[in-house]
């Protein structure tokens, strides 16, 4: 399809409410949500996307109740050992962008894994920000800047990206599941002309249906980058 953003942002809100609404636990919609990121993130990839970018944890996630906290932990470490071979298979990178410090080292192992199993992978990145702060990773790329002596006046703000947790092009289009209006602290530098989409599902009932919906939504915006209006 022509004209499809190249680089996707999704903000995967609304498990908790959406295991709610249904008696169980939030842990729950956790799970049911990591299951619709594989299908969802696969459906994606076949549209011609190049780049899916989602937040699995902030940094201010930690705050959560530590039984939470651990249940996500556990759960990526499960699905990036076992499920996460299929990323391997179907030729898509995977890469994390987040901070590593507080991290445990079980995940950060299970990171670095599949990391490495995928990195030759040429056909899309998915990039899951996993201990992530939008500000804090402006802060760690003026450390790098800084750390490598780079003449900052001669810093582009194209130049900028490289120096981000991933070198990966502008995010195209953002998608925040359950209703809520807000950026979080994602991505904050990435999106700088991003078009936004708020719908009102819950992320594990965020499938393909929706998708389309929202692709359509993206493909009638009248994107101009500060530019005017063509004629
Ligand atoms: C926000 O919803 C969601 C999270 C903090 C976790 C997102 C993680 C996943 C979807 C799992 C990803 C899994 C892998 C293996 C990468 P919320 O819990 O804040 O929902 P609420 O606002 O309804 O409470």
């Amino acid at each position: 399809m022509t004209n499809v953003p190249t680089h996707v942002a999704i903000i995967m809100d609304g498990n908790g409410r959406w295991a709610k609404e249904r008696n169980m636990p939030r842990t729950y919609g956790h799970k049911k949500g990591s299951e619709n990121l594989k299908k969802l993130s696969f459906y994606i990839f076949d549209q011609g996307i190049k780049y899916l970018s989602v937040y699995c944890f902030s940094t201010e996630n930690f705050n959560r109740p530590q039984e939470e906290v651990d249940y996500l932990m556990n759960l990526f470490v499960e699905k990036f050992q076992t499920e996460f071979s299929e990323y391997k298979k179907k030729n898509i990178r995977v890469v994390f962008s987040g901070r590593r410090e507080n991290l445990r080292a079980d995940v950060l192992k299970a990171m670095d894994t599949i990391t490495e199993e995928t990195k030759e992978n040429t056909r899309a990145t998915l990039n899951l920000c996993l201990n992530y702060g939008g500000q804090y990773e402006v802060i760690d790329a003026m450390k790098k800047i800084i750390q490598e002596n780079i003449a900052i006046e001669k810093i582009t703000p194209q130049d900028l990206y490289h120096y981000m947790y991933q070198d990966l092009p502008p995010v195209d289009f953002v998608i925040r599941t359950s209703g809520e209006k807000r950026l979080s602290n994602f991505m904050l530098y990435q999106s700088s002309y991003a078009e936004f989409y708020f719908p009102e599902t819950y992320f594990p009932a965020f499938d393909e249906k929706e998708f389309d919906k929202a692709l359509d939504i993206y493909l009638h915006r009248d994107r101009r980058f500060g530019n005017i209006k063509e004629k």
